[in-house]
């Protein structure tokens, strides 16, 4: 979808003030915060990491703590968004300048000083033993096939636009949308630019709001605004207009930089606010504004926002009248100019020092009061949810150190617990029922990285968040689980939804590479990488993971988060294939399978002596994607280490302390159920997703696969194992889509004919099935097949089945062994040619047969020689016939 810019980009909304007394906050104490990093007790591989570099930095992602008891003072001063340093934005990238003179690039920027102070906030990079392993994952081919362009349709089907969605546009077909190499087909991605996390999730009549973190006008990070897009089922997305209020460009610079990080919205149904009208509720967001405006300069300069809305288009930002002053860094108190006022109008709970002002009788300050207990600077991320327990609106938020709030009216909002132990970006509390049970767990995400089972209590009076499980040499380090054990998952995000039904995504992609950042190399060198922007080009740089429904369930090893993908992805379920096989080392049932977008599930049981199950996908002669089944480990891999040539992925390099390499293999422990394992595997254009152990296991990675790599190799090694199988290829939501449900049920009855054996029908119309069925089979896994192409051979094949039916000399009886694979029944490497005038296939059944055009006669996409082959048959079969009479 095209994203209709504001021509007028000046301050919309603004509503009369609504004054709201200050709540009593909590009185600030302490200075800094102090933050004990925990030790690594999931069951990820281990990783040995060489020694940070800088060592006061918490390595990796929040969530991913240094494996050290070591106390880290995180200073006040320093604001950061993440802990990479940006480089500065290319040429083509718009800057907004700041008051102070800095760019926004410049301002993300830290000094070396301050980065030292600043929490990490990436997600974990890759897990690398040998940093120099990376050199040789993948052999030097200087011939290696560049990434070729792909034309793409792109437009939407009707079915894609939301009703409410006055806005939604049908995007114009540009060249440059036509040469995009890699767009995902049906996971979501904004159309052009820059996303990160998913934002302000919420269900509200009858659709799906998914905002997004969001720079338009460039594919690296930069002055973030709320990207927004609208589903009625969770899979058809169309892309709307940035909401003027989360449009980062609306504040002139002379306000200071005003942007607009993550955070979430609700439905307030019972109008708790007071922002709607009586008996009516509508939504209100709550995030992160980060920037200084004029006048305030240092410190912390993240706080959180609100707006409200009632239609998820237009939003207000109220006047809440808080009284709040600023604390320059000699601790001086100022008053708030008029300008900056208005700037923190929206503003629920500012930064520590904008702390709310203490006056007596006359006016005059006699003291001030902090809204964060932790004065810490990284303070963003909100997510809100309604707690029925406690009858008020509760906050996670952190970006640094976890935090929780609460709120009868989303206005004022009272500090509960502050669990410092936990630090996190984009943390969020799910409530979600254990599954066979009455019962229901809060799971705390760690910004979908990591996530721990437990309670939301009242503890010494406040409202916490507590662990059921303890672990560590002590006892009292909280078990924390992998919420996705490759890379490319970050930012959980679920809708708000009254129904209790929680859908999370993820942002798909990892701080490690998304943009092209600057990092500093072990002997204090700073390179600068090129990102996954190398393979995605300058259009767009942003994709989210498929939407999973999430729960609890009880497994032998522990209650574990189910992360299942939404039954609304079957709908897009297209040309599908099933079989029950058995699995050597020798046979592949899915040869002759060309695709890059679709769903696979296997379910098998290993036999004693049977050593793996792999399944490779986007496949070509030199590069794969391999997901396999290490039988005696139990241990499951997707490895992307050979997706690609080296020299194209992105560079490997140390970051925080860490050796990250894109190539590389990812992996998670297993365990079979009943003697069997079961995994799903959503392949779309540039990235894998596997599912295992009940859904309690995810793998999400990024792979950008060669154009011709649409090979798929299933196979065992060791002893042969029973298996059953569906391959589906999916539907896309940006492009019509060529419909071959008809043709998938055809060609499961034909295929289950011809297993059957020829039994007593005549060697012509069997024969006749079987080129039908050929021709069928390879229309259907041609690029280039059209939706008429697609009929013509559905028709044939269901004329050759009617055909073969009524040709059968005496009842079947002979039941021969089944051919493991559908190409045991054919050789399906032709590639049909394809016509696409019905004209011409019509004139070739009236040729071929007197009567009912033949199976043969009609299969219009078949090769030359096939047709007229199948052409004498048919002639024969009518002489037969006439012969009979
Ligand atoms: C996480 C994050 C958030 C922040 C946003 C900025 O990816 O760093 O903490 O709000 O991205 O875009």
């Amino acid at each position: 979808m095209k994203v209709m810019k504001k021509e007028n980009n000046t301050k919309a909304n603004l509503i009369k003030s609504m004054a709201v007394p200050a709540s009593a906050m909590m009185v600030l104490s302490g200075a800094s915060a102090v933050i004990l990093a925990n030790d690594d007790v999931n069951l990820a591989p281990v990783i040995e990491e060489p020694a940070p570099v800088e060592s006061v930095i918490p390595d990796g992602p929040i969530g991913e703590p240094v494996e050290s008891s070591a106390e880290i003072t995180v200073s006040e001063e320093t604001e950061t968004y993440n802990s990479q340093e940006s480089e500065a934005p290319a040429a083509a990238e718009e800057e907004v300048p700041a008051e102070d003179g800095q760019s926004e690039d410049q301002q993300k920027e830290e000094t070396p000083e301050e980065a030292e102070q600043t929490p990490a906030a990436t997600p974990e990079p890759a897990p690398v033993t040998e940093p120099d392993a990376a050199v040789n994952t993948v052999p030097t081919d200087a011939a290696a096939p560049a990434p070729e362009a792909t034309v793409q349709k792109t437009e939407t089907t009707a079915a894609a636009a939301p009703a409410a969605n006055a806005k939604a546009e049908t995007p114009a077909v540009d060249k440059e949308q036509e040469e995009e190499a890699y767009r995902e087909q049906y996971h979501f991605s904004n159309e052009k630019g820059w996303s990160n996390d998913p934002n302000g999730m919420v269900y509200y009549n009858g659709e799906w709001h998914l905002f997004f973190q969001y720079y338009p006008d460039g594919v690296n990070h930069g002055p973030m605004s709320w990207g927004h897009a609208v589903s009625k089922d969770l899979v058809h997305w169309a892309e709307l207009d940035i909401p003027d209020t989360f449009n980062a460009a609306l504040f002139p610079s002379e306000d200071g930089t005003r942007r607009h990080f993550s955070g979430s919205a609700v439905y307030d149904k019972d109008n708790t606010s007071g922002f709607f009208k009586d008996g009516q509720g509508g939504l209100v967001a709550v995030w992160t504004v980060a920037g200084r405006p004029a006048g305030m300069s240092g410190g912390g300069s993240q706080r959180q926002a609100i707006a409200y809305s009632t239609d998820g288009i237009h939003w207000v930002e109220p006047d809440l009248g808080y009284d709040r002053v600023y604390v320059d860094r000699d601790g001086n108190i100022h008053e708030l100019t008029e300008k900056q006022k208005d700037y923190y109008k929206n503003v629920v709970l500012s930064e520590y020092n904008v702390p709310l002002a203490v006056r007596d009788a006359e006016g005059n300050i006699i003291g001030t009061t902090s809204q964060d207990p932790l004065n810490n600077s990284a303070f963003r991320d909100p997510k809100v949810f309604w707690h029925e327990d406690s009858k008020q609106w509760i906050m996670a938020v952190a970006g640094g150190p976890l935090r929780f709030y609460s709120s009868p009216d989303l206005k004022t909002w009272t500090a509960q617990a502050m669990q410092d132990d936990i630090i996190t970006e984009c943390p969020e509390l799910y409530y979600l029922p254990v599954e066979g049970t009455d019962e229901y767990k809060y799971v705390l995400s760690e910004g979908g990285r990591w996530y721990q089972i437990g309670d939301f209590k009242e503890v010494d009076g406040v409202w916490t968040f507590v662990p059921d499980t303890m672990n560590g040499p002590t006892g009292d380090v909280p078990l924390r689980l992998n919420m996705n054990y490759a890379p490319d998952a970050y930012a959980a995000q679920s809708f708000y939804k009254e129904d209790g039904r929680v859908v999370m995504v993820q942002w798909m992609s990892n701080w490690s590479y998304a943009d092209n950042s600057t990092v500093r190399q072990p002997d204090g060198s700073k390179v600068t990488l090129e990102g996954i922007r190398k393979m995605l080009g300058e259009k767009h740089n942003g994709q989210f993971t498929l939407m999973a429904d999430l729960s609890v369930v009880r497994t032998p090893e522990g209650l574990r988060l189910k992360q299942t993908p939404v039954a609304e992805y079957d709908q897009m379920k297209n040309l599908e294939v099933k079989d029950d096989i058995v699995l050597d080392d020798k046979s592949n049932p899915l040869e002759g399978i060309h695709s890059q977008q679709f769903q696979f599930e296997i379910e098998f049981a290993p036999e004693k002596g049977t050593e793996k199950v792999v399944l490779e996908v986007l496949k070509n002669k030199d590069y794969q994607t391999t997901i396999w089944y290490d039988v005696n480990t139990g241990i499951l891999h997707v490895d992307r280490s050979k997706s690609m040539a080296a020299e194209q992925a992105p560079a490997d390099h140390m970051q925080n302390g860490t050796w990250f390499k894109f190539l590389q293999d990812y992996t998670a422990p297993v365990a079979m159920t009943n003697g069997k394992i079961k995994l799903k595997v959503f392949v779309d254009n540039y990235s894998v997703e596997v599912y295992a152990g009940n859904d309690t296991i995810v793998l999400t990675e990024l792979v950008f696969p060669y154009k011709d790599a649409d090979l798929l190799n299933l196979y065992a090694v060791g002893t042969p194992v029973n298996a059953t199988y569906s391959f589906a290829t999916m539907d896309s939501y940006r492009k019509d889509n060529t419909d071959m449900r008809n043709l998938s049920g055809t060609l499961a009855d034909a295929k289950d004919q011809l297993e059957r054996g020829q039994g007593n029908y005549t060697d012509e119309s069997f024969k006749a099935l079987q080129d039908a069925y050929k021709a069928a089979f390879a229309a259907a896994f041609n690029p280039d097949s059209t939706q008429n192409s697609i009929n013509l051979a559905n028709y044939a094949l269901t004329n050759a089945l009617t055909n073969l039916r009524a040709n059968a000399d005496k009842p079947i009886t002979v039941t021969p062994e089944k051919p493991t694979t559908v190409t045991d029944i054919y050789d399906s490497t032709a590639k049909p040619v394809v016509s696409e005038t019905p004209a011409q296939a019509v004139s070739a059944a009236s040729v071929s047969s007197e009567g009912t055009p033949t199976a043969a006669a009609t299969g219009f996409g078949m090769t030359l020689a096939t047709a007229i082959g199948a052409l004498a048959g048919a002639v024969f079969t009518n002489r037969k016939r006439r012969e009979q009479e």
